[in-house]
């Protein structure tokens, strides 16, 4: 799907706001689509063996989650993980998961790191589809570094839509851009660069700043995707179901399955993401309408 192609459209939330810590007894957070995964053992710096693996794919199991995009760290600067080396693992590991009866696929994707050689997708070692969730070719999940917005970000953005790929920005309530000028983010997402924020940013596990600028994020109706960006088994943020039912209570149900469930499996699947509502934050949803 190429930048700016029209969504199927959502209907407009038609009910209230919940108050924080109403319970929500929903049963929808099921089919889940964990976008965001360091799953694979070796790889990176998450997963360090095949049992943490299963570890992690049965938390993600019990927390409703049937879909997991594997996403080692990938610096395009200092390659040391191949598309080859990432097929290979999600294959071990579904293979592990089939016989385990566990009924949980993984796919495979990676967290690209943010470099000057993303502006030119074209010289890259491997055809860019290769990086990309499930390898269709549709969505490249891109992370920056924490302490600033890069340079070659815009351009780097830019060039991918030409080529054809969406990008989406991983956690970028963990980046000081959203802490100084959240009117960046509102840029990137009308520029057709969904923002996926972290579960755990949502649960605290970065701190109160970073907790209180990703709730902000969903709020304002900014991030189409959360997912969990887990690295270990005893990762909270794999129970996505948990997660879900937070922002349920301060969002509506519609809202969370959107950006847990419905967005998230549009990326895996390669279709069009849909925008949620707004919240004011001062006595009800903005009913803009917005589309991407
Ligand atoms: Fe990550």
């Amino acid at each position: 799907m190429g930048p700016g192609k029209p969504s199927t459209g959502r209907k407009s939330l038609g009910e209230a706001p919940r108050e924080a810590g109403q319970r929500i007894e929903g049963s929808g957070f099921k089919s889940l689509v964990d976008l965001h995964s360091h799953i694979l053992a070796g790889l990176d710096d998450g997963s360090d063996s095949p049992e943490h693996s299963l570890r992690m794919a049965r938390a993600a199991s019990s927390g409703g989650v049937s879909d997991i995009v594997a996403t080692p760290h990938f610096d395009l600067d200092t390659v040391s993980v191949t598309p080859a080396s990432i097929a290979a693992a999600v294959e071990e590991l579904n293979r592990a998961l089939h016989s385990e009866g566990l009924r949980v696929r993984v796919h495979a994707g990676a967290e690209v790191r943010m470099s000057a050689a993303l502006t030119r997708p074209e010289d890259l070692p491997w055809p860019l589809r290769e990086l990309t969730v499930g390898g269709k070719g549709d969505y490249l999940l891109v992370d920056l570094p924490s302490s600033e917005y890069l340079l070659p970000s815009d351009e780097a953005f830019f060039r991918l839509q030409l080529a054809g790929v969406n990008p989406v920005l991983a956690h970028p309530e963990r980046n000081r851009l959203a802490e100084d000028d959240f009117r960046k983010l509102a840029s990137l997402r009308d520029r057709g660069i969904a923002l996926q924020v972290n579960a755990g940013s949502l649960l605290g596990s970065y701190g109160s700043k970073v907790k209180r600028i990703a709730w902000k994020i969903l709020e304002e109706g900014l991030a189409l995707l959360v997912a969990s960006d887990a690295h270990h088994p005893g990762n909270g943020s794999l129970d996505l179901a948990a997660v879900g039912r937070s922002i349920a209570a301060r969002l509506g149900e519609e809202t969370a399955l959107l950006l847990l469930r419905d967005n998230p499996r549009s990326v895996l699947e390669g279709g069009a993401l849909q925008q949620p509502e707004g919240f004011s934050g001062k006595g009800g949803y903005r009913r803009s309408g917005r589309r991407r």
